[in-house]
C-alpha cells in the first residue's frame, strides 16, 4: 500500500536527507524547501526521465533554457499582470488569511445559500463583470457575449439558489464576483462565513485580488512604488516557464530550421507568491516546472492525413498519461480530468489535468495539457489583424518588435502556429512518485507470542491514555494542562485502529508510539514502545519501490566484514568503478542486515554485498529491493546486469 499520510513522506524525507524545510536556524521561512543529497538526486532524476522522454526519445522537440528575469512587458502582454491573482480575505478577529474561494470551499451549503442571498446582482457593474464571464453556462456557448454569459449565470444562481449548481462550481463563480462586487464585504458578513480555524462566525474585510507574481527590480531604485522609475525598472520571478518558451520561438525555429509541427521543451524555476500553500512540496512558492509548447498548423491550414490541434492534444493526453504509469504511477491512483468550460484559463480552448491520489488531501493536479491555440504567439505579437485580435479578446500590441509567425512551405502562406502545452511540475512530480512508493511491509513473520504481548498491553495504553486525557479536560486553565486532550483522544483512535491490523501495522504503532504528540509523557506507552521498536526493527521495514531511474541512489556496495581489508578493498573498487555512471555508495558502518534496511528506506534498488565466496569464485551477492532476493553474479557481469536493467 502506499503512504497513508503526507506525514510519513514528510518525516521519511527530513530524516534521510530529501527535503529539509528552509531557512530552519530562523524559524523556517512559509514553504520553502531545500533538496537535501538525496532530494537533489531523485528531483534531478525525475526531470531527466522527462527530458529523455520528451526530448531525446523524439524528433521533433527542442530543449530550451531561458532566463527567469524577462521583460515586465512579457508579463503585461501575456496577461499575468493584470490578471494573475488570487481573491484573498482577512478574519479581522483571528488575523487568518484565506483564499476566498478556499474559504467559501470549506462552508456549508447554508452559509452558501445566504451568501447568495445577499448579492443584488442586479446592481453589478456588467463592465467588470466582462472580464469573469464564462464562455458557457449550462449547454449555451457564449464565447461571443460576456454579457449574455453573465445574465444567464445571475438567473442560473438567483433562481435555483443551490439546487442545480455544485459547491465547487458555485465556489468557482461566487469567489471572482465577491471581487468586483461593490457590497462585498458587507455581503460577506451578513452571510455570518464561518472562519475554520475556529469554526466560528468571522469578522471580514473587503474581498480583494492578490497578484501571485514575485516582484523585484533591475538596477539601483529609489523611488517610491508605482513611480515612473520603479515602473521601468520592475521585474517579476516568472511564474511560469512557458514565456520563455514563447519568447524563444522564432530563435529556435530559425536557428535549427524547424519545421512545424515541432515544439520546445525547458525544465526550470518558477516562482508564485501563493496565499495558502501547503502539503508540503505539493504547493510551495518556489518550484519547478517541465513544460512543453508543442507548435502545429493553425486548423485551416491542416491537409488531409495530417493531425489537427485537438488530435495533437489527444496524443499529448496519452503520452504524458503513460509517462507518469512508465515510472511506476498506478492507474488507480492516476486520473485525466476534463477542466469544464468554466475552470478554463483565458488562452485556453480545453485543459485535461492528469491529477494523482494523493494521501489524505485526494486527487491533486500533478500535469495540465492545454490547447493553448495561436493566443500567446498572438499576444506577444505586433501588427496581428483585427478579426483576430477579437477572436482572442485581445489588445493590440504596441511594444513588440517581433512578428511570431511562420512560413509554411508547404501551404506557401504564413501564420501564427497554434500550440499544445503539457505542463508538468518537477517537484510536486517528485511528491507523487515519494507518496505511490512508500510502503511498510513486514520482511518475516514475526513470533505470535511476542505479537500477542503487544496486542495485551495495548488497551492498558488506551486506557490510561483516556485518563489523562480527561484530567486534562478538567483543567480550566488550558496552560496549566499537562496534556493536550484532542492529541491524546486523536492517539487512542489511531493506536485502536492499527492495533486492529497488528501485525502488518507494527510499523506505524512504532511511530504512533514514537512521534505521536498525544503519546507524549505517558508511562505504558514510554514502556511498550520498546518493545515494538525492537520488533519493528526485526520484522518490518520501510521500503521506497522507485522505479530505478527515478531511485536517488542506484547501487550500495557493502563488505561482510568492515576488518577485513581483502572484502573492505574489493567493494571499494566496486563502488568506485560505478561512480562515474551513478550514485553509488559505499557503506560498512553496521550489519548487513541494517544496510540493507536504510537502502530499502531511501529506494536503492540494488545491494552488492562482498563476502568470503567472493574471494574464490569472483562472485557477489546482488540483493534486488523489492523481492529482496540474492543472487550470485560474477564481478564481469555485473555491469550488464545494472546497465540493462537501468535503461528507461
Ligand atoms: N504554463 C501553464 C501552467 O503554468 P499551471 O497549471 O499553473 O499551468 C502547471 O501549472 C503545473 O505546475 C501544475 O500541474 C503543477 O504540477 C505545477 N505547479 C503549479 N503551481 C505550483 C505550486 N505552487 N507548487 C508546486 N507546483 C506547482
Amino acid at each position: 500500500m502506499p503512504a497513508r499520510s503526507i506525514e510519513q513522506v514528510r518525516n521519511l524525507c527530513k530524516r534521510r536527507g530529501f527535503v529539509f524545510p528552509g531557512s530552519a536556524a530562523y524559524g523556517g521561512l512559509g514553504s520553502f524547501w531545500d533538496y537535501g543529497p538525496l532530494g537533489v538526486e531523485m528531483l534531478g532524476n525525475v526531470k531527466r526521465a522527462w527530458w529523455r522522454d520528451v526530448v531525446y526519445k523524439r524528433d521533433d522537440v527542442e530543449g530550451l533554457d531561458a532566463a527567469i528575469l524577462m521583460s515586465r512587458k512579457v508579463w503585461q502582454h501575456s496577461g499575468h499582470e493584470a490578471t494573475f491573482s488570487d481573491p484573498l480575505v482577512d478574519n479581522k478577529k483571528t488575523g487568518k488569511r484565506y483564499r476566498l474561494d478556499h474559504l467559501l470551499e470549506a462552508q456549508p451549503q447554508r452559509v452558501l445559500g445566504e451568501l447568495l442571498a445577499h448579492i443584488n446582482f442586479a446592481s453589478m457593474p456588467l463592465t467588470k463583470l466582462v472580464n469573469i464571464a464564462p464562455q458557457s453556462v449550462g449547454d449555451v456557448d457564449y464565447t461571443m457575449n460576456p454579457l449574455g454569459a453573465i445574465g444567464h449565470l445571475a438567473a442560473m444562481l438567483i433562481e435555483s439558489r443551490m439546487h442545480h449548481v455544485s459547491t465547487d462550481r458555485l465556489v468557482r463563480w461566487l469567489a471572482p464576483i465577491l471581487v468586483v462586487y461593490p457590497e462585498r464585504e458587507l455581503a460577506i458578513n451578513k452571510a455570518g462565513v464561518i472562519d475554520p480555524s475556529t469554526q466560528e462566525v468571522g469578522e471580514w474585510t473587503n474581498p480583494r485580488n492578490f497578484n501571485l507574481m514575485f516582484q523585484t527590480h533591475i538596477g539601483p531604485v529609489v523611488r517610491a512604488a508605482g513611480s515612473e522609475e520603479e515602473l521601468a525598472a520592475r521585474a517579476y520571478l516568472r511564474p511560469e516557464t512557458a514565456q520563455g518558451i514563447f519568447m524563444n520561438f522564432a530563435h529556435v525555429q530559425r536557428s535549427l530550421a524547424r519545421k512545424v509541427p515541432f515544439g520546445i521543451a525547458q525544465v526550470g524555476k518558477a516562482f508564485r507568491n501563493e496565499i495558502t500553500p501547503g502539503n508540503f512540496i505539493f504547493r510551495t512558492r518556489e518550484f519547478e516546472q517541465m513544460e512543453i509548447e508543442f507548435f502545429i498548423k493553425p486548423p485551416q491550414f491542416v491537409r488531409e492525413g495530417e493531425k489537427n490541434d485537438a488530435q495533437w492534444h489527444d496524443e499529448w493526453i496519452k503520452q504524458r498519461y503513460e509517462w507518469w504509469m512508465g515510472l511506476g504511477i498506478d492507474e488507480a491512483r492516476l486520473r485525466k480530468r476534463e477542466q469544464s468550460a468554466d475552470e478554463l484559463a483565458h488562452y485556453s480552448k480545453r485543459t485535461v489535468d492528469l491529477e494523482y491520489l494523493f494521501p489524505e488531501f485526494g486527487w491533486g493536479e500533478v500535469e495540465g495539457i492545454a490547447n493553448r491555440t495561436d493566443y500567446d504567439l498572438s499576444a506577444h505579437s505586433r501588427d496581428i489583424p483585427a478579426e483576430d485580435l477579437a477572436r482572442l479578446k485581445l489588445e493590440p500590441n504596441a511594444d513588440s518588435v517581433e512578428k511570431f509567425d511562420y512560413f509554411d512551405p508547404d501551404a506557401k502562406a504564413r501564420y501564427i502556429p497554434w500550440v499544445i502545452e503539457p505542463s508538468a511540475g518537477a517537484t510536486r512530480a517528485m511528491l507523487a512518485f515519494l507518496c505511490e512508493a512508500y510502503h511498510e511491509e513486514l520482511t518475516k513473520e514475526p513470533p505470535t507470542a511476542e505479537v500477542d504481548a503487544i496486542k495485551a498491553e495495548i488497551p492498558a495504553v488506551i486506557k490510561n491514555a483516556q485518563k489523562k486525557q480527561k484530567d486534562a479536560e478538567k483543567e480550566a486553565d488550558s496552560a496549566q494542562r499537562k496534556h493536550d486532550p484532542a492529541a491524546i483522544e486523536a492517539f487512542c483512535a489511531a493506536l485502536e485502529e492499527a492495533a486492529a491490523r497488528l501485525p502488518q501495522s507494527l510499523l506505524e504503532i512504532d511511530a504512533l508510539l514514537s512521534e505521536h504528540s498525544g503519546a507524549q509523557n505517558l508511562e505504558p506507552v514510554k514502556k511498550l514502545q520498546p518493545k515494538v521498536n525492537k520488533l519493528a526493527e526485526d520484522c518490518a521495514r520501510v521500503v521506497l519501490k522507485l522505479h530505478p531511474a527515478l531511485a536517488p541512489i542506484k547501487l550500495a556496495v557493502f563488505p561482510l566484514k568492515k576488518n577485513k581489508p581483502e572484502l573492505v578493498d574489493i567493494a571499494r573498487r566496486i563502488a568506485q568503478t560505478y561512480q562515474p555512471h551513478f550514485r553509488t555508495v559505499y557503506d560498512d558502518s553496521a550489519g548487513i542486515g541494517r544496510l540493507y534496511r536504510r537502502q530499502d528506506e531511501v529506494g536503492t534498488p540494488w545491494c552488492v554485498t562482498v563476502d568470503f565466496q567472493t574471494l574464490e569464485d569472483n562472485t557477489v551477492t546482488v540483493r534486488e529491493r523489492d523481492s529482496m532476493q540474492q543472487q550470485r553474479i560474477s564481478l564481469e557481469a555485473l555491469r550488464e546486469h545494472f546497465f540493462t536493467r537501468l535503461h528507461v
